[in-house]
């Protein structure tokens, strides 16, 4: 997927339509990471002006939800589940050879509904049940 490079014309287009909602600042933020691929610092203080807001609140927003990012988005994004579960049929040795072959495109995640088939790994939004490297590396070619 493409993104935009951030313009203050492109934001205002993103974020006029949700004018008119209530409590908008949660579909604002994502609508600027659709369009822009993350969410870059200009952003909290234009969504913080036009939905009258303070910009505490939209930090407060955008730094509870992890699936919002501040940084454009690594190549490939990993998650692991480290949920008990997934735990108890081995995730952590799997998380431990993840992280030694894909290093900062892995992070923790806790619980994807995928217990019955864990480990579970999301590849760029994709789930794998039963994960292994091999299948991670099959996800990211
Ligand atoms: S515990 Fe891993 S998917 Fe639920």
């Amino acid at each position: 997927m493409t993104h935009s490079s951030w313009s203050l014309g492109a934001a205002m287009a993103v974020l006029e339509p949700l004018r008119a909602e209530p409590g908008p600042v949660l579909m604002a933020l994502q609508a600027i990471q659709r369009e822009f691929g993350f969410v870059p610092d200009e952003a909290v203080a234009l969504i913080a002006t036009t939905f009258n807001v303070s910009r505490a609140d939209v930090h407060g927003v955008l730094t509870f939800y992890h699936d919002l990012r501040t940084t454009p988005a690594l190549e490939n994004e990993i998650k692991i589940c480290v949920a008990e579960a997934c735990q108890a049929v081995g995730s952590r040795v799997l998380e431990k050879a993840l992280k030694a072959t894909y290093k900062e495109e892995v992070c923790d995640a806790f619980c994807f509904g995928n217990c019955a088939l864990g480990p579970a790994v999301m590849v760029n939004g994709k789930l794998i049940g039963r994960a292994t490297l091999a299948k991670v590396a099959e996800e990211i070619k």
